[in-house]
């Protein structure tokens, strides 16, 4: 159990040990906590005092008696304004004064606590001011977990940019200095692979346009009733020309229509990506079965291959943003790694689920599951 500090300020002596005793023995706790809180409480007869108690050692909780000898509670909310402490302040009003009440808002007091007050007032505006405390440390925490996730997106990001431009960098300097020769033809592989560079990095930044409109873009106004089986039969057409090269067979099962209610564009993104993968991913000569289903009130999409597929452990990471599956095969494939986290981050917006099944060398299952039928 997590002890907050409490600091009671008021100048009867009665009143401060009447609130340390009911409070010492006063525990919080609500079904979203992990933890109870108890409190442990010190006393102050003076603004000055307290001034210099909140100073010494900061406590979490401030309950405040406006009516004090010298400085007034408000004087002191204004102090704790100004230095920006990060206190819990509830204001105690010997009487019912609704411009102080408004004052110590505008100064950030979180409650108020009339006097004369009863045990069960005093505990329940601990219990408020002691859940409002448990959310602004949530909230914070979910702030700094979230810049934390933009920078490393970024650093990543950075780096998935430089290296094709570094590589580039290194061919035109050999063409510089003629490292092969004079003649361009001795280049033809190195432009070859200037080429794939380039290729590389416009995928890239495509993907990454795909990524940041996700993000950003509202959907609610782009929602409409759309036929997911046309959709999957254009995708299919999209990626029949890199599906010739490899002599992939891509096959469609399933209903003749699915209406749903989407955003067109991003059923195209995911069937795109799912569709890609499934054939770059691919052996020569392999299969791609597309099929679209509807289930109850959801749409099913299932892609299914012939390819590579993947072990535990490389399905554990790969809906993460820039992974991407190391090893011989997969070598000379260009991508960013970022697909299948706009894929799953889609399906996560429209309520939905990815699932996915794979073998090493026997092939993989995609299902993208969407609620909207
Ligand atoms: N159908 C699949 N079969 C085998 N491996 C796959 C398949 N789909 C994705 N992968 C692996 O997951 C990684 C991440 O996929 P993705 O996020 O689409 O990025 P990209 O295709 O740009 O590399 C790929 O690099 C690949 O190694
Ligand atoms: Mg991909």
């Amino acid at each position: 159990m997590e002890k907050l500090s409490i600091l009671v300020v008021d100048d009867e002596p009665g009143i401060r040990s009447g609130i340390s005793r009911i409070l010492s023995n006063h525990t919080v706790s609500f079904p979203f906590m992990d933890e109870d809180y108890g409190f442990e409480c010190r006393e102050a007869a003076t603004g000055e005092e307290a001034l210099e108690m909140i100073m010494s050692e900061q406590p979490h909780i401030l309950l405040l008696d406006n009516k004090l000898p010298g400085m007034n509670g408000i004087e002191l909310l204004e102090i704790i304004q100004e230095r920006n402490l990060d206190i819990m302040v509830a204001m105690i009003t010997s009487y019912a004064s609704l411009e102080i009440a408004a004052k110590a808002t505008d100064d950030g007091a979180r409650d108020f606590i009339p006097k004369p007050f009863t045990p069960a007032e005093l505990k329940a505006s601990i219990d408020l001011i002691t859940k409002q405390l448990f959310l602004r440390r949530m909230a914070r925490g979910m702030k700094e977990e979230g810049k934390k996730i933009r920078y490393q997106f970024l650093s990543v990001l950075s780096h998935e940019l430089k290296a094709p431009l570094n590589a580039l960098e290194g061919f035109l300097r050999m063409m510089q200095e003629r490292e092969l020769g004079e003649s361009l033809d001795e280049y033809a592989e190195i432009l070859s692979r200037c080429q794939q560079r380039i290729e590389g990095m416009r995928l890239l930044i495509m993907d990454l346009m795909d990524f940041t409109r996700i993000r950003l873009e509202k959907r609610e106004d782009k929602i409409e009733k759309v036929d997911l089986v046309e959709r999957a039969q254009m995708a299919i057409s999209t990626i029949q020309p890199l599906a010739i090269q490899k002599n992939i067979q891509i096959s469609f099962t399933g209903e003749e229509r699915v209406f749903m209610n989407a955003d067109p564009n991003d059923l195209d993104i995911m069937l795109n990506n799912l569709l890609s993968n499934a054939v770059k991913y691919n052996r020569e000569n392999g299969r791609v079965e597309l099929e679209i289903k509807k289930m109850d009130d959801k749409a099913v999409m299932r892609v299914r291959d012939t390819g590579f597929g993947m072990s535990e452990e490389e399905k554990a990471t790969l809906f993460r943003e820039f992974v991407r599956i190391r090893n011989n095969r997969t070598k000379g494939i260009t991508g960013s790694g970022l697909g299948l986290s706009i894929v799953s981050k889609l399906a996560e917006i429209y309520g939905g689920d990815i699932q996915v099944e794979s073998k090493p060398d026997s092939g993989s299952e995609f299902r993208v599951i969407l609620p909207g039928c």
